[in-house]
């Protein structure tokens, strides 16, 4: 499969191994005497500052494709390579500059709170252990992003059973911006949120993404809030990249049959 290169529209220079790529991954799931090819030869370069716009049908390979970049996985085949090395072979210091460099967001992070712990402990804990910001940088803007997210900062000092789903997760997202990362997993990350909500974590997102120049790989089944958040999407099916460009031509002019049957679906359901 030929290399997907996916750059902001508009940028002059591109890095031919961006900040975060896929190189020919591949990943099997073996069960007793059945195998499952969740990734097929993916190879997907995201550059800094670009965000991209993961679609597909349930199964199709977002989410093990998101764990690959953290790390949770490794491929059967292929590379996961941040700043052009491969992610596996850093040192441990390495990994944890790297873990502080990416953040993920998932369908319900908020649960993953130190249920024992105020939302201030769990994030100063995370914040100030594995991502090196002083204590005061970490309240700083932890009290901001929090306020920004149009959450009571008085809500900090309760413990996550004392908060609503939606609370959870979007101090989930605050705590991931707060390290300053450089590229940003969103895994269905709004899904779970009111409509009402959705807009303000929206548009925070990607305000931080483009005053910190962070990538944003962001996976979504909503078409409309993919064609709002991303330049350029990947279409997924059966683990393999079908298309890939400009986000408003693939969602309005779509190439590949299955795009069009997916962007047909929405508008059909909506
Ligand atoms: N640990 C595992 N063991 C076996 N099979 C797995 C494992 N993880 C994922 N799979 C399979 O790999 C395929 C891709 O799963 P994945 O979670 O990446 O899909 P997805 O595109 O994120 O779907 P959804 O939109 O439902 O979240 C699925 O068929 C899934 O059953
Ligand atoms: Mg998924």
């Amino acid at each position: 499969m030929s290399q997907t290169t996916l750059a902001p529209e508009g940028t002059a220079t591109r890095e031919p191994s961006g900040i975060l790529a896929f190189e020919n991954v591949t990943r099997v799931f073996r069960t007793g005497l059945e195998s499952h090819t969740a990734l097929d030869d993916v190879s997907l370069t995201l550059q800094e500052s670009q965000r991209i716009g993961i679609i597909g049908e349930s199964g199709s390979g977002k989410s093990t494709l998101v764990r690959m970049a953290l790390g949770l996985d490794r491929p059967t085949s292929g590379r996961v390579l941040y700043q052009g090395r491969d992610i596996h072979s850093f040192s441990q210091a390495e990994w944890l500059a790297y873990r502080r460099a990416i953040q993920w967001i998932g369908q319900d992070t908020g649960g993953a709170f130190n249920p024992r712990w105020t939302i201030r402990k769990s994030m100063m804990r995370v914040n100030t252990t594995l991502c090196g910001l002083t204590a005061k940088d970490a309240k700083d803007r932890m009290e901001s992003l929090t306020v920004q997210m149009g959450l009571d900062a008085a809500l900090l000092d309760r413990k996550p059973a004392a908060l609503s789903g939606g609370q959870r997760q979007r101090f989930a997202i605050v705590r991931a911006v707060i390290p300053e990362p450089k590229v940003l997993l969103a895994d269905e990350a709004v899904s779970a949120l009111d409509v009402s909500v959705q807009g303000t974590v929206l548009n925070l997102l990607k305000e931080y993404c483009d005053t910190a120049d962070c990538a944003l790989m962001f996976v979504s089944h909503g078409l409309p809030t993919t064609a709002f958040m991303t330049h350029d999407v990947v279409v997924m099916k059966n683990g393999v990249v079908v298309e890939h460009g400009p986000t408003r031509r693939v969602l309005e002019e779509p190439e590949h049959d299955y795009t069009r049957q997916l962007v047909d679906a929405y508008t059909y359901d909506a």
